[in-house]
C-alpha cells in the first residue's frame, strides 16, 4: 500500500521530536476521534477544574485562566451546535479541544496541558462518563421496577402456571412472577450503584503515569469534580480498566435479565400459551404473512444480548495481556463501552414503556393452572402434616397421579374414596387443599406465593418507588 505523507515537519501538538509528517494511513487507522467526540463535554469540565486548580497553584495566572475557561466554553458551545470541526490528525477528543483553544485563545492555551497527560486525562473523562451513565441507567431500571410494580398490583390475586423445566410445576399469582423481576432488577441496581463508588475516584494527577513534580493539588481538582477521593497509585491509575470493565459486567447482567424477560414474552405471546397480548403499536407485522403479528421488542432485546457480552468479552480480552501501565490498546475500550450503554439504556426504556401496555390473559392463565396435576406438592404436604414421612408421601402422590394420568383426570376429579385408597389419613378438607387458590395462599413462607405475602411485598415496593404517595 503507497504510504501518502506530507513532506513538511510534524504539526502534531506532540510533534517536536519528529522529522517528518505522519503517514495519512497511519491516522486514520489510530484516530479515535470519530467516536471519542462523544466524551467533549467531560473533556472540557475537567479542564476546566484541572485550569482552575493550575491557577491556585500558581501556574497561570488569573487573567490565563479567565481566557482558558472562556475559551474552553466557547468551544462547548460550538460543539453543542455542531460548528465545531473535528479533525482526525488530531487523533483524538483531547488534542482537538486543546489544539482548538490554542488557534482561539493563544499562549495560554499552551499551558493548560501541564501537569497532565492524555493517559490521566483520558481516564478522567471516561470516569466522568460512566458515573453519568450510572445514574441514568439506575433511573431506567426504577422505571421498568415501577412498570413491574404496576403490573403488580393491577394482577393481584390472579393465578398462573409457575414453570420448572418449563413445565407446569406449581400454581403462583402472576403479580409473583412480577415481583421476582423486581428483585432482579432491584440487584442490577444495587450492583451500578456499588460499581458507581470505584468509578467515582479521581485519576488526574497520575499524569503520564509516574506523577508529577509540578506543584498540583488532586484533592482540589476531585472537590471541584465531585469525585469522592483520589486514586492512589499513578501506575494503576493510568492503565486500570477495571471500572469500565465491572461497569460492563453490570451491563450483561441487565440484558441477561431483559433477554430472559424477552424470551417469556415472545412464549407468553405466542399462540400456543396465549397469556399476554402486547399492544399494537409494540409489534409488527410481516410483509408475506398477512395474519402475523410479530413481538419484535422482546425478540430484539433478546438479541442484542449478544452485543452486550461481546463488549464485555472486547474489554476483558483487550485488559487481559497488558504490562502496566498505559498501553496505546486501551483507546480499543470506548467503542464497547458506548456500545454496551447504548443497547442496554435503548433496551430498558423500550421494555419499561411495552411493559406499561402489557395486557394479561387472565382466564387463559388460571385455565392452565387447572390442569397438569398442579397441586399435587400439596397432597404431599397434606399427608406430611398428617404424620407421613415425606418420602413415603411423595410415592403415595406420585402412584396417585399415575393413576389420574391412566384414567384421563386430574387429582380434584376422585371422590374421597378413591383418593382415600391411596392413603387412609386423607379427609374431606382435601379438596380445599388440592385447589388452585388453596394452593396458592398456603405458601405463606417468607418470600412465598400466598396473596398475604405477595400483597405485602407489593406494598413495601410500592412505598420504596413512591408509588401512590
Ligand atoms: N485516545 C487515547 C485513548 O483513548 C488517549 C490517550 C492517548 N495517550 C497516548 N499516550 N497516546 O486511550
Amino acid at each position: 500500500m503507497a504510504i501518502s505523507e506530507n513532506n513538511t515537519k510534524s504539526k502534531k501538538l506532540w510533534g517536536g521530536r519528529f522529522a517528518g509528517a505522519t503517514a495519512a494511513s497511519v491516522e486514520a487507522f489510530t484516530e479515535s476521534i470519530s467516536y471519542d467526540r462523544r466524551l467533549y463535554s467531560y473533556d472540557i469540565m475537567g479542564s476546566k477544574a484541572h485550569a482552575t486548580m493550575l491557577e491556585a497553584g500558581g501556574l497561570l495566572s488569573s487573567e490565563e485562566l479567565t481566557v482558558i475557561i472562556d475559551g474552553l466554553s466557547a468551544i462547548e458551545t460550538s460543539i453543542d451546535e455542531e460548528r465545531f470541526s473535528f479533525k482526525s490528525e488530531l487523533e483524538d477528543i483531547h488534542m482537538n479541544i486543546e489544539k482548538a483553544l490554542i488557534d482561539a485563545i493563544g499562549p495560554a492555551g499552551a499551558k493548560l496541558h501541564s501537569a497532565r497527560s492524555r493517559n490521566d486525562q483520558i481516564a478522567l473523562d471516561l470516569r466522568l462518563y460512566l458515573r453519568d451513565q450510572c445514574d441514568c441507567i439506575m433511573a431506567l431500571l426504577d422505571d421498568t421496577r415501577r412498570a413491574f410494580v404496576g403490573l403488580a398490583r393491577r394482577y393481584m390475586g390472579q393465578v398462573m402456571p409457575g414453570y420448572t423445566h418449563l413445565q407446569r410445576a406449581q400454581p403462583v399469582l402472576i403479580s409473583h412472577h412480577m415481583m421476582a423481576y423486581f428483585e432482579m432488577f432491584g440487584r442490577d441496581r444495587e450492583r451500578i450503584a456499588d460499581c458507581r463508588k470505584r468509578i467515582n475516584i479521581l485519576p488526574l494527577g497520575a499524569a503520564a503515569m509516574a506523577g508529577t513534580g509540578l506543584p498540583i493539588n488532586r484533592e482540589m481538582v476531585a472537590e471541584l469534580l465531585g469525585f469522592d477521593k483520589v486514586t492512589a497509585n499513578s501506575m494503576d491509575t493510568s492503565g486500570d480498566r477495571d471500572f469500565a470493565i465491572e461497569f460492563v459486567s453490570c451491563c450483561t447482567m441487565i440484558q441477561l435479565h431483559l433477554s430472559r424477560l424477552s424470551e417469556e414474552l415472545v412464549l407468553w405471546s405466542s399462540q400456543e400459551f396465549s397469556f399476554v397480548t402486547i399492544a399494537d403499536k409494540f409489534c409488527t407485522g410481516s410483509s408475506i404473512m398477512p395474519q402475523k403479528k410479530n413481538p419484535d421488542i422482546p425478540e430484539l432485546i433478546r438479541g442484542k444480548s449478544g452485543r452486550v457480552v461481546g463488549s464485555l468479552m472486547s474489554l476483558i480480552t483487550l485488559m487481559k495481556g497488558l504490562p502496566l501501565t498505559y498501553n496505546r490498546d486501551l483507546q480499543e475500550d470506548k467503542e464497547p463501552v458506548f456500545d454496551a450503554v447504548d443497547t442496554v439504556s435503548a433496551s430498558l426504556a423500550i421494555m419499561a414503556e411495552m411493559l406499561g401496555n402489557l395486557e394479561f390473559n387472565t382466564r387463559r392463565m388460571e385455565d392452565a393452572t387447572k390442569t397438569g396435576f398442579m397441586t399435587a406438592t400439596d397432597l404431599a404436604d397434606y399427608l406430611v402434616l398428617h404424620d407421613v414421612p415425606f418420602r413415603e408421601a411423595h410415592g403415595i402422590v406420585g402412584r396417585a397421579v399415575a393413576s389420574c394420568i391412566e384414567r384421563g383426570c386430574e387429582l380434584t376429579d376422585l371422590t374421597l374414596a378413591e383418593i382415600r385408597k391411596f392413603s387412609p389419613v386423607i379427609d374431606n378438607d382435601i379438596f380445599g387443599v388440592l385447589s388452585v387458590r388453596g394452593s396458592v395462599d398456603s405458601r405463606v413462607s417468607t418470600g412465598g406465593t400466598a396473596t398475604l405475602r405477595v400483597e405485602e411485598a407489593v406494598s413495601a415496593a410500592e412505598k420504596q418507588m413512591g408509588i401512590g404517595d
